[in-house]
């Protein structure tokens, strides 16, 4: 019941309260495997910036957070893509129920991160989407793959999609700042409120290049392929 009531907590629809109501203890393995896949790929990151660290005196990642899609959201999502929702249909259909955000010192940080975790040869990468050679509309940035990782289980071995973002610090303080503004704005002035919002992270873009361009100077950390 406990768990139930976690879930009556989050303003959940009658209708899709249902949903997961009824399937409680299967929707509940599933989150566990999805926290499992999580934490793989946080070890992964966390070997990779202790290794670079002790060879080179770099750490190109400032800090890692994660988080697990709450059970609103994945029943709004699937209702809304006009899907069913069931266990089955999220490990199929929803890429971003774990996701892992890295935040950066440097945009070639970001690349290198990317580069190291996609070419190990357990990960399968789904999807790379760039919003940072492309920003969105609005000034978004940040790198985005979807990448599966096998997570070992009594019952085998199971691949698990996880989203990874990789964004700058500067990029991150944009994002999350944007994130909030978005469900505040009124109707009246929201034009104006987003053209300022593309010029800060505009702004914030070139700082990051800056930023690079001193390090490239100074030149303190050796170069990997
Ligand atoms: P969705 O998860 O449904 O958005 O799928 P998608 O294929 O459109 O994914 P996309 O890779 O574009 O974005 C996935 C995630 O990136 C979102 O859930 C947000 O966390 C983040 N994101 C994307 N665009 C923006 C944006 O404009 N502002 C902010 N703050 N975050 C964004
Ligand atoms: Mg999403």
């Amino acid at each position: 019941m406990e768990r139930v009531k976690n879930y009556l907590n989050e303003r959940i629809l009658p209708e899709e309260m249902e949903v997961i109501f009824n399937s409680a203890e299967e929707y509940e393995e599933l989150m566990m495997m999805y926290g499992c896949a999580i934490r793989e790929v946080k070890t992964k990151l966390e070997v990779l910036n202790d290794e670079l660290s002790v060879r080179y005196n770099r750490n190109p990642i400032e800090f890692i957070t994660t988080r697990i899609k709450k059970p609103v959201s994945i029943v709004r999502k699937l209702q809304g893509k006009g899907i069913e929702v069931s266990v089955e249909s999220i490990m199929e259909n929803l890429n971003d129920v774990a996701g892992v955000r890295v935040i950066c010192s440097f945009i070639d940080d970001i690349y290198d991160v990317a580069k190291w975790l996609c070419s190990q040869d357990d990960i399968r990468v789904v999807e790379i989407k760039d919003y940072i050679q492309h920003p969105k509309e609005n000034g978004y940035r940040s790198l985005h793959l979807i990448v599966e990782i096998p997570v070992f289980f009594t019952s085998g071995k199971q691949f698990m999609r996880v989203e990874v973002q990789i964004r700058t610090v500067a990029m991150d303080f944009w994002a999350s700042l944007e994130h909030q503004l978005r469900y505040k704005r009124d109707v009246e002035n929201s034009e104006e409120i987003g053209k300022e919002l593309k010029e800060c992270a505009d702004v914030i873009a070139e700082t990051d290049l800056k930023m690079q361009n001193i390090r490239e100077k100074i030149g303190v950390f050796t170069e990997l392929t």
